[in-house]
């Protein structure tokens, strides 16, 4: 893996929310830690008029609100230049061009250069081809592009930007972010399957009864409301992060860890996914909508109530769903998964149920034997914990439920690095394997087309969960139609060790 670090960064929508917000401290924190090399710099690009002291300025009062006052500040924000830009005029283009060749041959950044596109995703496609037509990705040395999601609308908008896209840059210079792929216990789903000889030989069907994955949010749509409501939570969330999450628990081992091999196990998950379509999607997936609720003693009002949301709206805030994966390990195994905005806590969890045993020879009345659990823990806490039985101290032979757990938080005394810390840096080295290929876009798209048809069609009788639950009963139903239940998260807590 290369570990040139050298490279100028030009983030498109430096003045917005997630550059602000993650951006320029993940960059902080790389150097803080020394990741960036001196040759580093930074253009920020965005509409408003700025100067480059406004913008420093900017870049550290974002850089203290989220990690506090830092010494090395002024010569972070040295490296840090702004250019204000119309991104649909050649001029604009023109302009950064020559202020990159300039910083370039100041810094000697080796020609080294990645455009980050954190802003409004109809410009995606725009900017690509200006990027190319406008000679900034003319370079001596390497270019890549990294952008943000939504990547499209549904299947066919994905493959008109990918086109757009794909004639500046190939598939092995554009880094799709999902930031899941970020974030710490998500990257150790892999190492948990395949460094243990104890779990691999029972992840399968013959062991594994069903798998829970569970990302829910306090948080409602906030200023989000416009684009929200085009999205819903299926697109939002289930396109990418938790189907991103089925294919790390599903996929088959990879002959070695290169980013093609890993990928190319995670596609032929994407590609086994059983379609859902037509009156079946009612069978498989659950939609829902928050009416009014209390959450941390806070009344809070109705999704169709928030601003910019339609009063009428039929945009779903909640979407569970049974995936089955037809190939010949998953084969009648559901991954049942659910998400959702204004539910009772904020958290994602992934609970793998293993079969009960044949036989329960410490039976007791009124009291069954828990199956065995693996949790997962991917926030807020970090960690893992293994459900099982054991003897009850005293006499008697009767089995009780034990845990054994690892808790990140209580391991390391420093925080785990933020998911776009770590992506950034992955994409500075050229390692692309957190970042999800075309193919994976493509399957996942065409997967949750054929729901989000299905529901455009039919008016939902919505609000049907109280903001502040986990939930529509229907979501219950389904894993009940099953024989099972959801775990509850709240009981699965990870015991922190201090
Ligand atoms: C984003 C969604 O991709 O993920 C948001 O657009 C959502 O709606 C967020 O709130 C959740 O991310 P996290 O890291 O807080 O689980």
């Amino acid at each position: 893996m290369e570990q040139n670090m050298t490279s100028l960064i030009m983030i498109f929508g430096a003045t917005g929310d997630l550059a602000k917000r993650k951006l320029f401290p993940s960059l902080y924190r790389l150097f803080e830690r020394g990741k960036l090399s001196d040759q580093f710099a930074v253009v920020g690009v965005a509409r408003r008029p700025l100067s480059n002291d406004e913008f420093q300025q900017s870049v550290k009062d974002s850089v203290i609100s989220s990690l506090g006052e830092k010494n090395s500040l002024d010569q972070f924000v040295s490296h840090f230049y702004y250019q204000s830009h119309d991104v649909t005029d050649s001029n604009s283009y023109v302009a950064l061009k020559k202020l990159a060749d300039e910083i370039d041959a100041y810094y000697q950044l080796k020609g080294n250069r990645i455009f980050y596109l954190a802003m409004a995703p109809e410009f995606f496609g725009t900017i690509a081809l200006h990027l190319q037509s406008d000679g900034l990705t003319d370079v001596t040395g390497y270019k890549r592009l990294v952008i943000e999601k939504p990547f499209g609308h549904d299947l066919e908008s994905a493959k008109k930007l990918n086109q757009q896209i794909r004639t500046a840059f190939s598939e092995e210079e554009i880094y799709r972010i999902d930031h899941y792929l970020g974030k710490e216990m998500v990257r150790n789903i892999e190492v948990i399957r395949f460094a243990n000889a104890i779990f691999e030989p029972l992840w399968n069907n013959r062991y594994i009864s069903n798998i829970q994955i569970t990302s829910s949010e306090i948080l409602g749509v906030e200023e989000r409301g416009r684009y929200y409501e085009s999205s819903g939570a299926l697109r939002d969330m289930l396109q990418n992060h938790m189907l991103q999450i089925v294919a790390l628990l599903a996929m088959e081992p990879p002959i070695n860890l290169t980013t093609d091999e890993i990928r190319s196990e995670k596609v032929r998950v994407f590609r086994s996914l059983r379609t859902i379509k037509g009156e079946k999607v009612n069978d498989y997936f659950v939609r829902g909508q928050y009416g009014p609720g209390t959450i941390e003693d806070q009344q809070v009002p109705k999704y169709r109530d928030e601003p910019m949301v339609d009063k009428e709206s039929n945009t779903e805030t909640f979407v569970a769903g049974k995936v089955m994966i037809d190939n010949f390990r998953w084969a009648g195994v559901p991954f049942y998964i659910r998400t959702g905005k204004r539910m009772e806590k904020k958290t994602t969890k992934i609970v793998i149920q293993f079969k009960d045993i044949p036989m329960n020879l410490y039976y007791q009345p009124e009291k069954m034997l828990n199956p065995n659990l693996l949790v997962i823990h991917i926030q807020p806490e970090e960690g893992i914990t293994l459900h099982l039985n054991a003897k009850q101290a005293g006499g008697h032979l009767n089995a009780q439920e034990v845990k054994l757990s690892f808790s990140n938080t209580g391991t390391y005394t420093m925080n785990t690095p933020e998911g776009y810390e770590k992506l950034l840096y992955d994409c500075m080295r050229g390692d692309a394997t957190n970042f999800t290929h075309w193919d994976e876009v493509a399957y996942s798209w065409a997967f949750v087309d054929k729901i989000s048809e299905m529901w455009e069609k039919t008016k939902a009788d919505f609000p049907n969960y109280s903001a502040g639950t986990m939930g529509p009963e229907a979501a219950d139903q389904l894993l009940e139609k099953d024989g099972f239940f959801w775990w509850p998260v709240t009981d699965l807590e990870v015991d922190v060790c201090k």
